[in-house]
């Protein structure tokens, strides 16, 4: 965890971040967050509330209606290429090649993100790190399950070797097990100085691990809490609470039964 004493300037950061899509959905309405060196933000939120369309705009996968998405000082939107050299991505659903093997994935991708100075030995060592089995490294994708393809993904995003790491419900799907051994793998990046920004649906995981917790609603923060300041706090109660708020604003329960699912 940071010292608060030492004030590092934010390797990711959302400025007045604001996504209007062209159907009119307001995703995001004026989203502030900052992620410092050695720091997990944990955003939670029900479907819909805008924690892919944030990822999105760091990634330059979309553009801001306004505001802006820095990655270590670069605008993410407006020099895309600069910025994302700073950047490691793993998704909900790891997009590999279902015919290479594990070692041919990880080596495709890490050389595609720029990096060639790597030996086999090293993705053997990253494989190993992030716990997939050594029998499966020259196995095809197209066998191995969603923890193992998600294993895989964050192999790439460690070799990467980029200050800031950003994942999208990296645990949603995977048995409690595999999200276990996730979490705990995120936890020891975030120790060796990696700035993580992370969705997540998962609360009890984002208390455990995260420095920051938001809760997104309707595309705004609508809560914030540091790790300190959620110690004796139960989350859960805290997270049904402004989503109850929510759906009394907007009148309609469905909504949130849609998004509790
Ligand atoms: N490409 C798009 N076009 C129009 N609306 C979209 C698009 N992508 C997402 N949305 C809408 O924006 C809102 C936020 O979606 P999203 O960021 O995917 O939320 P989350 O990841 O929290 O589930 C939702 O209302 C969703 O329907
Ligand atoms: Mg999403």
């Amino acid at each position: 965890m940071q010292n608060e004493t030492i004030k590092q300037a934010p390797l990711l950061e959302a400025r007045n971040l604001t996504k209007v899509y062209e159907d009119g959905v307001k995703a995001l309405d004026n989203l502030q967050l900052t992620v410092h060196p050695g720091e997990i933000f944990a955003m939670l939120g029900g479907n819909g509330a805008g924690k892919t369309t944030t990822i999105n705009i760091f990634l330059d996968f979309i553009q801001p209606t306004s505001g802006n998405a820095f990655i270590n000082g670069i605008d993410a939107n407006s020099d895309p290429l600069e910025a994302k050299k700073n950047v490691a991505f793993v998704s909900e659903n790891v997009q590999l090649y279902p015919n290479f093997t594990a070692m041919q994935n990880v080596d495709f991708f890490v050389r595609l993100g720029g990096k060639s100075q790597y030996k086999r030995s090293d993705y053997e060592d990253a494989l190993v790190r992030v716990g997939l089995q050594r029998e499966a490294f020259d196995k095809k994708l197209k066998d191995f399950s969603k923890g193992m393809r998600q294993k895989c993904g964050i192999a790439i995003a460690i070799l990467k070797d980029a200050p800031a790491i950003l994942l999208d419900e990296p645990t949603s799907g995977l048995d409690p097990k595999a999200g276990k051994e996730f979490t705990r793998l995120v936890g020891d990046l975030r120790d060796e100085g990696k700035a993580i920004l992370m969705s997540t649906h998962d609360i009890f995981r984002a208390k455990e691990i995260s420095d920051h917790v938001g809760i997104l609603n309707a595309g705004v923060l609508v809560a914030r809490k540091t790790n300190a300041e959620l110690k004796g706090v139960n989350l859960e109660e805290l997270y049904v609470e402004y989503m109850a708020g929510y759906m009394e604003e907007v009148g309609e329960p469905s909504a949130l039964i849609n998004n509790l699912s």
